[in-house]
């Protein structure tokens, strides 16, 4: 499949003026999770988003934001990140050849996203600040500079992102009952609703999955109802206090018929090493967050068992491997002799 914009071009609100770019996002695997899912008692699939292009879900939709920025005849890019969108502009703008600024929250960016930004060539500025101060600050460069901002506020990147939801329902033959995201602007829980919406009025499905959104203890304003003036947790990806699409995504969980729910650093670690080891999928630990939720969730009988699951991994592990291996005993050493290998093994 040729990325987003061939695959879905008659779900996307393209135009014959609107550049086919591609990187040959989507098609991501929506692996079946079978230990987990016997664990927790319910039938449970993984969507690695880690599969894209710049291994994160991001590229579904900044492939379209970008190629209606060109289309506008946008100077530049701008956008705020905790990381993964910064590393999915600088791809994109690279791609097209147009310039991209990303901001992002000083010290609280995992090393492999800060490389992908670096490497793909975009202007990289930290700021003494967290992601929710450095996307009003993307806002004012963009109205001040003329560039055009490519975060969640930005609707075609929300309606690139629907097709992740088209991909489950298409390789499963039906929608799932439930999906379990993590959120942290909420842009990518609400993209998904809509997917799931856009699919049932045009007939392709009947119902519309529950969405669960869960967040990390320290920065969980949904799960919560107030804002997280300091938001801290191990997920740098979902750091953020104060969602610009809460709004939004409040609504489409009510109406999903889901919830909010949060869980602490240590429950993603968890989840994120259970994942690695038992599934052989590793994705960064704001992804895991999902599957600490449904872990939660089934301590406190809160699954429906013998349902169908899918939980969207939305970033790749090998972007963060500080936060995977920190507290863990480094390989043992030894001389490079057989005999040395046969005292460790036996
Ligand atoms: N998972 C990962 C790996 C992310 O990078 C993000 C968001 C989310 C989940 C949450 O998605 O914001 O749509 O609710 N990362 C943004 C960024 C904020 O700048 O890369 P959301």
């Amino acid at each position: 499949m040729r990325g987003i914009l061939i695959r879905y071009r008659h779900l996307l609100p393209l135009t014959s003026k609107t550049p086919l770019v591609s990187l040959e996002e989507g098609s991501t695997p929506l692996i079946p999770l079978d230990s987990t899912g016997k664990d927790l008692g319910i039938r449970l699939f993984a969507k690695f988003e880690g599969a894209n292009p710049t291994g994160s879900f991001k590229d579904r939709g900044m492939v379209l934001a970008v190629a209606k920025a060109i289309e506008a005849g946008a100077r530049g890019l701008v956008c705020a990140s905790t990381g993964n969108t910064s590393a999915s502009a600088a791809a994109y703008a690279a791609r097209t050849g147009i310039p991209c600024t990303v901001l992002l929250p000083g010290g609280k960016v995992a090393m492999g996203k800060l490389a992908q930004a670096m490497v793909y060539g975009a202007r990289v500025i930290s700021l003494k600040g967290n992601f929710d101060r450095a996307l009003e600050l993307a806002l004012e460069v963009s109205r001040e500079l003329g560039l055009a901002v490519v975060n969640s506020v930005n609707r075609y990147r929300l309606w690139g992102q629907r097709s992740v939801a088209w991909e489950i329902c298409d390789e499963l033959g039906h929608p799932p009952d439930v999906v379990v995201l993590p959120v942290g602007n909420a842009g990518n829980i609400t993209a998904s609703w809509a997917g799931f919406v856009q699919y049932s009025r045009i007939g392709k499905i009947g119902r519309i999955p529950a969405m669960f959104g869960v967040q990390a203890e320290g920065a969980a304003p949904l799960a919560l109802g107030k804002p997280c003036p300091e938001p801290e947790t191990v997920a740098t990806a979902i750091r953020i206090g104060r969602p610009v699409n809460g709004k939004k995504a409040r609504w489409a969980v009510r109406m999903s018929g889901g919830r909010f729910l949060s869980v602490s650093d240590g429950e993603i670690l968890d989840a994120q090493k259970r994942l690695a080891a038992c599934e052989g999928v590793f994705a960064e630990p704001a992804s895991c967050a999902g599957i600490a939720g449904l872990y939660r969730l089934a301590s406190q009988n809160g699954l429906s068992t013998g349902k169908e699951y899918v939980a969207v991994l939305t970033g790749n592990g090998l972007k963060d491997t500080d936060a995977a291996t920190s507290g863990k005993r480094p390989p043992v050493e030894v001389d490079a002799e057989l005999k040395a290998i046969r005292e460790v093994l036996l």
